[in-house]
C-alpha cells in the first residue's frame, strides 16, 4: 500500500472539525494517549458511536444496508471523523462471499461491480485452507481498491440446525474445519492491509428472534463447540475487529455480555483488537461498554446521548471509555484510509472470475455417480435435456448483508453451451417465459421479507417423453435460497415440492426406458431431505451457492476438466427429525413466540451424534466422490513438542488426476459419556494427483485441540492415556487407525 489520498478526503466527514488543527496533538505523529488526552468527553464519546444516523430522523430506523452513502455507496457503516486530531472516518462493509457495495453512483456511468464468491459453506466443502486464503486474498483486494477499511466478514457460527437460514454464510457444522478455513479466510483479506471483523460472536445459530432469542447453553459445550472456531481464528489469525451477535447468551446479550467479551476473548485468548455490535444489536449501550464491546454501529443518537449522560452522573468511568476509544484509534491508524492510500475505484473482474470458478467447482460434492455418469463423454452426450428453473436462473448466493452486487450470474445453461453442449432450445424457452412471467408476478422484496422463489414449473408427460426420445441425457437443478432475518422451512424447502419430486421421478422414468441417463444438480444454500429420491438418478451434484461463475463451475464437473474433491462440510440427515435440535428449533408457525433455545443436545450436533448413536443418515459429514480412487497407506503418528504430527502416504489408485482430503478424527482416552465416539481433529488436501502418483500429507494437531474443557475447574485439561487416530475419507469410511500415547 503506498499511494496517497487527498488529505481533504479524509477530514471531510466529521462533526468535531471546527478547532484549527494546529498545536493539536496529530494521530499517528503523537502517542495515542496524547491524542486521548487532547480528546473532549464529546469526542471519545462519539467515536464510540458509529456515525449512523446523523441525517436520518430519528423515526426512519436507518436501513442495515447501504444507508452510508458518504464515502463508498452501499457500504454498511463508517466512524465518527475528529480532523482537529488527525481521525479520520473509516468505511465498514459487508460481507462473506465478496465486498457488498452499491454498483451505481449518481453523476456518473462508472460502475462499481464486485466479485460474487462462492458462499461460505461452498468454500468450506473445498477443504481446502490455501484456497480459502486465496479467496480471501481476492476479496481484500476489492475491499482496498474500492476504499473500504473493514470488511465485516468472515461469519463462523457452528451449523447447529439444517434450517438456519444463514447456514450459507457458515462453514461447518465441525469446529476445527470452520475455524482453520475462517483463519485461513482472514489471513487472506487481511494480507492487502484492511481489516476483517469475524462475526457473529456467538452462538447465532437462528434466525428467528435473532435479537431477542436467549441461547441456554453450558459452559462445556459453548468452549468445545461453538466457541471453538471463534478461539481458533483469534489465535491463527488475529482478526483486525470481531463483532458480537444480536442474541442473547444464558441471559445476557452477546454485546453486553462481558464472560464473552473480556474474560473469554481478550483474557483467555489474548485477543488485543476491537469489538463491534452488530447492527443495532443490543439494549445498554452503557452495560455493552462497560463489557467491552467498543464501538456501536451503525450508531444512534440516541446511544450517543445515553453515553455522555453515563459519563456525566459517573455510571460510565472515563477510564472504560478510554480503554474503548484506545481500541478505536489502534484500528483507525492501522486503516488504509488513515494511511491514505489511494484507492483506484478498479478492480480485476476477470481474474477475481477465474479465481472464483476455479474455488466454486472445488468446493461441488458429488453424491453420487452410478456407472460412471459423470464425466460426460461429449461424443455420446452432447444433447442434454436442462430441466428445472435454477438451470436458467441459477442462485449465485444468499440475501440479506451475504448478498454481492455482482455485474453477473452464469447460469447452467450458458455454462453448458460455453462448454460445447446443446440444450433443447424450445425447452429453454419455455423455461424463460415461465420464470420472467413468474418473477414478475412476485410482490416486490423489501431488504428483509422472507425470500421468495417462484415455483418449480409442471411438466406435463409427453413433454418429458419427447425430450427423452431427442436428447442424449437429462439434467435437472434444484433450487433453494436463503437469507438473512428468516430461517428455513420444512416443507418446499429441506423436503422437495411435489413438483419437484414429480419432475425427478418422470425425467428418470422416460430418460431410462430409453436407456439415457439423469443428473441431479443441487444448486442449494444448504441441506435438503435426499434419502427419499436419491436412488432414482444416476448422479447427484451439489453445487452449492457458487457464486457468479456458478454454471461454469458446474460444468467444469460435468465435463471432467475439473475432477470433484468437494466434502459436505455438515451431515444430510436423512428426515428433519433425525437431527438433533429438532425438537428445540423454532419452526414456523410459533416463530414470534420464542424466546429461548435451550441447546439440549450439548455437543451432539451434527456427526458427532449420527456418529456416536449408530443413527443412518442419507450422506455422512465428510463425504464427497471423486472420479478416481485413493489408497492411504503408511500411517505414523508422532509428538513433536506441542504438536502431534499424523503422516500418511495417499496414491491416485484409479485412472483420473484428482485431489483428496484426508481427514483425521481422535477418540479420546477416558470413556465418558459426554463425549462422542470420534471428533475431527485436522485435516489436510493433496496437490493434484495423477494417476499413480502418491504423496505423503502431514497433518498438525497442537496439543491444545486435544484438550477438554473441564467445567468444573473452568479450565482445559489434556486426557492422560491412549489416543486414538482414524485418517479418513469421511466420518464414516475409515483408511487407517493407529493410537498414540500421551
Ligand atoms: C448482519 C451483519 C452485517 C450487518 C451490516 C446485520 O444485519 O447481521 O452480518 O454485517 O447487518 O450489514
Amino acid at each position: 500500500m503506498n499511494k496517497k489520498l487527498s488529505i481533504l478526503t479524509v477530514c471531510t466527514f466529521g462533526v468535531f472539525g471546527s478547532m484549527s488543527a494546529q498545536h493539536q496533538p496529530q494521530l499517528g505523529k503523537s502517542p495515542i494517549n496524547e491524542i486521548i488526552s487532547a480528546m473532549t468527553i464529546d469526542e471519545k464519546v462519539a467515536l464510540l458511536v458509529g456515525f449512523g444516523d446523523e441525517d436520518t430522523p430519528d423515526s426512519i430506523p436507518s436501513a442495515t444496508i447501504g444507508f452510508t452513502k458518504k464515502i463508498v455507496p452501499g457500504a454498511a457503516g463508517i466512524t465518527r471523523a475528529i480532523p482537529r486530531l488527525d481521525i479520520p472516518s473509516i468505511v465498514l462493509a459487508d460481507g462473506p462471499a465478496g465486498l457488498r457495495i452499491d454498483p451505481r453512483r449518481p453523476g456518473t456511468d462508472s460502475t462499481f461491480y464486485c466479485t460474487h464468491f462462492p458462499v461460505a459453506t461452498s468454500l468450506a466443502s473445498t477443504w481446502n485452507a490455501p484456497l480459502v486464503k486465496s479467496v480471501g486474498n481476492a476479496i481484500g483486494n476489492e475491499t482496498l481498491e474500492y476504499g473500504v477499511d473493514i470488511l465485516l466478514a468472515p461469519a463462523t457460527n457452528i451449523m447447529r440446525n439444517p434450517l438456519c437460514g444463514r447456514n450459507f454464510e457458515y462453514y461447518s457444522e465441525d469446529p476445527i474445519l470452520a475455524g482453520k478455513l475462517t483463519s485461513a479466510m482472514i489471513q487472506g483479506i487481511q494480507q492487502n492491509g484492511v481489516g476483517t471483523s469475524l462475526k457473529h460472536f456467538a452462538l447465532n445459530n437462528q434466525e428467528t428472534n435473532r435479537t431477542g432469542n436467549n441461547v441456554l447453553v453450558s459452559p462445556y459445550v459453548m468452549r468445545e463447540l461453538y466457541l471453538k472456531p471463534f478461539e481458533i481464528a483469534i489465535r491463527e489469525s488475529t482478526p483486525w475487529t470481531v463483532m458480537s451477535s444480536y442474541n442473547k447468551v444464558n441471559g445476557e446479550y452477546a454485546s453486553e455480555n462481558s464472560l464473552l467479551l473480556d474474560s473469554i476473548l481478550r483474557r483467555q485468548w489474548g485477543y488485543k483488537g476491537l469489538v463491534m455490535t452488530d447492527w443495532f444489536g443490543g439494549q445498554d449501550a452503557v452495560k455493552q461498554t462497560i463489557a467491552g464491546n467498543d464501538l456501536l454501529m451503525p450508531g444512534l443518537k440516541k446511544q450517543y446521548k445515553v453515553l455522555k449522560d453515563a459519563v456525566d452522573n459517573g455510571k460510565l468511568s472515563t477510564h472504560i471509555l478510554d480503554r474503548s476509544v484506545q481500541r478505536i484509534l489502534e484500528l483507525i491508524i492501522k486503516t488504509p484510509r488513515f494511511q491514505q492510500y489511494d484507492y483506484t475505484n478498479t478492480v480485476d473482474l476477470v481474474a477475481n472470475a477465474r479465481t472464483s470458478r476455479m474455488a466454486a467447482a472445488e468446493g461441488m460434492v458429488l453424491l453420487k455417480n452410478d456407472n460412471l455418469t459423470l464425466p460426460l463423454d461429449k461424443s455420446q452426450t452432447s444433447r442434454i435435456a436442462l430441466f428445472g428453473i435454477s438451470s436458467y436462473d441459477f442462485i449465485p448466493g444468499g440475501t440479506g448483508s451475504g448478498d454481492v452486487n455482482r455485474a453477473y450470474t452464469i447460469s447452467l445453461a450458458e455454462g453448458l453451451k460455453q462448454a460445447g453442449f446443446q440444450w433443447n432450445e424450445k425447452l429453454a424457452e419455455l423455461y424463460d417465459t415461465y420464470i420472467k412471467k413468474e418473477t414478475d408476478a412476485l410482490p416486490e422484496r423489501q431488504f428483509d421479507d422472507p425470500v421468495q422463489r417462484i415455483a418449480e414449473m409442471e411438466l406435463s408427460d409427453t413433454l418429458i417423453q419427447a425430450q427423452a426420445s431427442c436428447q442424449d441425457m437429462a439434467v435437472i437443478t434444484i433450487g433453494r435460497i436463503s437469507g438473512e432475518f428468516h430461517d428455513r422451512n420444512i416443507t418446499d424447502d429441506f423436503l422437495l415440492s411435489q413438483t419437484e419430486q414429480k419432475l425427478i421421478e418422470n425425467v428418470c422414468t422416460a430418460f431410462h426406458q430409453k436407456g439415457k441417463k439423469v443428473t441431479v444438480i443441487l444448486n442449494t444454500c444448504g441441506v435438503l431431505e435426499t434419502s427419499s429420491w436419491k436412488e432414482q438418478p444416476d448422479a447427484i451434484l451439489v453445487a452449492w451457492l457458487a457464486g457468479q461463475e456458478g454454471g461454469n463451475a458446474v460444468a467444469d464437473i460435468l465435463t471432467g476438466t475439473v475432477t470433484p474433491s468437494g466434502k459436505l462440510p455438515m451431515t444430510w440427515p436423512v428426515n428433519y427429525e433425525d437431527v438433533p435440535s429438532a425438537s428445540n428449533f423454532p419452526l414456523a408457525g410459533h416463530k414470534e413466540s420464542i424466546d429461548s433455545t435451550r441447546y439440549e443436545e450439548g455437543l451432539f450436533v451434527g456427526y458427532r451424534y449420527y456418529d456416536t448413536f449408530d443413527k443412518p443418515v442419507s450422506y455422512p459429514f465428510g463425504y464427497g466422490l471423486s472420479y478416481t480412487t485413493f489408497d492411504y497407506g503408511n500411517l505414523s503418528i508422532e509428538k513433536k513438542e506441542d504438536v502431534v504430527e499424523i503422516s500418511c502416504r495417499i496414491i491416485n489408485s484409479g485412472n483420473k488426476a484428482g485431489k483428496e482430503v484426508v481427514q483425521v478424527y481422535v477418540s479420546f482416552p477416558d470413556k465418558n459419556e459426554d463425549y462422542p465416539t470420534k471428533e475431527l481433529k485436522g485435516f489436510a488436501k493433496t496437490q493434484i494427483l495423477q494417476p499413480g502418483e502418491t504423496e505423503t500429507v502431514t497433518v498438525h494437531i497442537p496439543l491444545s485441540y486435544l484438550k477438554r474443557y473441564d467445567e468444573t475447574a473452568g479450565c482445559w485439561k489434556l486426557p492422560q492415556g491412549t489416543f486414538r487416530f482414524f485418517v479418513n475419507s469421511s466420518v464414516e469410511d475409515c483408511r487407517l487407525t493407529g493410537k498414540y500415547n500421551l
